[in-house]
C-alpha cells in the first residue's frame, strides 16, 4: 500500500521533504505541493518529479486522493492547517514549532483528536543516530542514573533579519530542538534558568531577538542540565551532546566530511564539521519521514505526537520569561 501525500510549503524544508518522500521513503508518493509563491510551488514539482502543484493549499487539504499531508509552510500558519487537515481526516507531519501560543496549539491538538487522525512534529533529531544511540545508551544503563546532561547547539551563521523578524526568536526556533532533545533524553524539565545576549549581530538585536544563550534545567527526575546556542560559530555547525550518570558516561562529537587528520611539523589537524542542518542532518529527516509513512501503513501511533509539540514550546515560554525577569522560572508558572 503507498501512501500518498500532498505537502504545503516548497521553502528550505519542504524542498527538503519533497527529496525525501521521493528518493528515500518505501511505500511513500507525494502527489502535489502548494506554496502561496507559484514559482516555489512549480519549481519544486519540477524538480522532484510532483505531479501536481498549487497556490492554495486548500486543494491539497480536500484532495480526495491525498491521505496525509505534510505542513512545511511557515510557522504561523501551522495550527490552521493542523485543524484544517485534521477535520478533513487526513493524518498530519507538521514542522517545528507547532506555534508560539499555548492556546492556538492546544485549539488544534483538540482538532486531530476529535478527528481521530495522527499527527507527527518534524523533532528530526531524535532519529539522527548520534542521538539514538546516547538515548540507547541511558536507556540501557550503560551510564547509570543520568546526574547532568550537556548541549551544545550552534549554527554556522544566522538566518536572514526577516526570517528571524517570524521565527518566533531563537528559544522558539532554534532551541526549541534542544528543548526537545532534553525531554527525548532525559524526560520532564519542571524548571528553567536562561541567560541571553546580543553577542553577534546587532540587527538581531534590533529586530527583538536575542543570538547567544545559556540556560540551566531541572528536570523532574532530578538531573541538571545545559543548553547553549549560537547563531555564529565561525567552524561549521556544531552539535554536541553528553550524558553524565553514576556509571560513566555517553558524549558524542560533530561530523566531518572525512576522518583525515593532517599531521605535520607545526600542528594536527582535521577538515571543519559538516556545515549546516541541511548536511549534518539529511539522514534524520529521511528516518523520520520514514517512520511517520511506516506507522501510517501500519496503523500504529507516530512516534513524536502532539504533546511533544506542545511542551519544549512551554520550555521556550518560560525560557523567555526567565530572561526577561532575570530568575529560574518552573513550567508550572507558564502553565497556569
Ligand atoms: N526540522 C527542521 O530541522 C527545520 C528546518 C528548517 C525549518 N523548519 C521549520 O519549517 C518551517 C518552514 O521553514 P523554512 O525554513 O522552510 O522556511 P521558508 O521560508 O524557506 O519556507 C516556508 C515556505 O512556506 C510558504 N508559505 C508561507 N505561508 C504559506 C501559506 N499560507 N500557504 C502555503 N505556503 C506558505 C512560503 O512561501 C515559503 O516558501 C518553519 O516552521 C521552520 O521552523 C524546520
Amino acid at each position: 500500500m503507498t501512501i500518498k501525500l500532498g505537502i504545503i510549503g516548497a521553502g528550505r524544508i519542504g524542498r527538503v521533504h519533497a527529496d525525501t518522500l521521493r528518493t528515500r521513503v518505501p511505500g511513500a508518493e507525494a502527489l502535489a505541493i502548494a506554496d502561496i509563491y507559484e514559482a516555489s510551488a512549480r519549481s519544486a514539482a519540477a524538480d522532484f518529479g510532483i505531479p501536481d502543484y498549487s497556490v492554495d493549499p486548500a486543494e491539497i487539504i480536500h484532495s480526495g486522493d491525498i491521505e496525509a499531508v505534510v505542513i512545511c509552510s511557515s510557522t504561523d500558519t501551522h495550527c490552521h492547517f493542523i485543524s484544517e487537515a485534521a477535520r478533513a481526516g487526513k493524518n498530519i507531519f507538521c514542522e517545528k514549532p507547532i506555534a508560539f501560543d499555548l492556546a492556538e496549539i492546544d485549539a488544534a491538538l483538540a482538532a486531530v483528536v476529535e478527528a481521530g487522525v495522527q499527527l507527527q512534529i518534524g523533532f528530526n533529531r531524535r532519529f539522527d543516530s548520534n542521538h539514538a544511540r546516547i538515548k540507547s545508551a541511558i536507556d540501557g544503563g550503560e551510564i547509570g542514573q543520568p546526574h547532568t546532561l550537556t548541549i551544545i547547539s550552534r549554527d554556522p551563521a544566522p538566518p536572514p533579519i526577516d526570517y528571524i523578524k517570524v521565527s518566533g526568536g531563537l528559544m522558539m526556533d532554534m532551541m526549541i530542538h534542544d528543548f526537545d532533545m532534553c525531554r527525548f533524553l532525559l524526560g520532564e524539565v519542571e524548571e528553567i534558568f536562561a541567560l541571553a545576549d546580543v553577542m553577534v549581530d546587532p540587527a538581531i538585536g534590533e529586530a527583538g531577538d536575542i543570538d547567544t544563550a545559556k540556560v540551566m534545567l531541572r528536570f523532574e527526575n532530578g538531573a541538571i542540565g545545559t543548553i547553549e546556542n549560537s547563531r555564529q560559530a565561525v567552524y561549521g555547525y556544531d552539535q554536541r551532546v553528553e550524558v553524565f550518570g553514576s556509571g560513566g558516561a555517553v558524549s558524542s562529537g560533530n561530523w566531518h566530511p572525512n576522518a583525515v587528520t593532517v599531521s605535520d611539523a607545526a600542528s594536527v589537524r582535521r577538515d571543519l564539521p559538516l556545515n549546516f542542518f541541511m548536511e549534518r542532518y539529511m539522514d534524520s529527516y529521511a528516518a523520520e519521514m520514514m517512520a511517520f509513512v511506516e506507522a501510517i501503513r501500519a496503523g500504529e501511533t507516530v512516534p513524536v505526537v502532539g504533546n511533544d509539540g506542545r511542551a519544549p514550546v512551554l520550555m521556550a515560554m518560560a525560557g523567555m520569561r526567565s530572561i526577561a525577569e532575570k530568575r529560574p522560572v518552573r513550567l508550572d508558572e507558564v502553565e497556569a
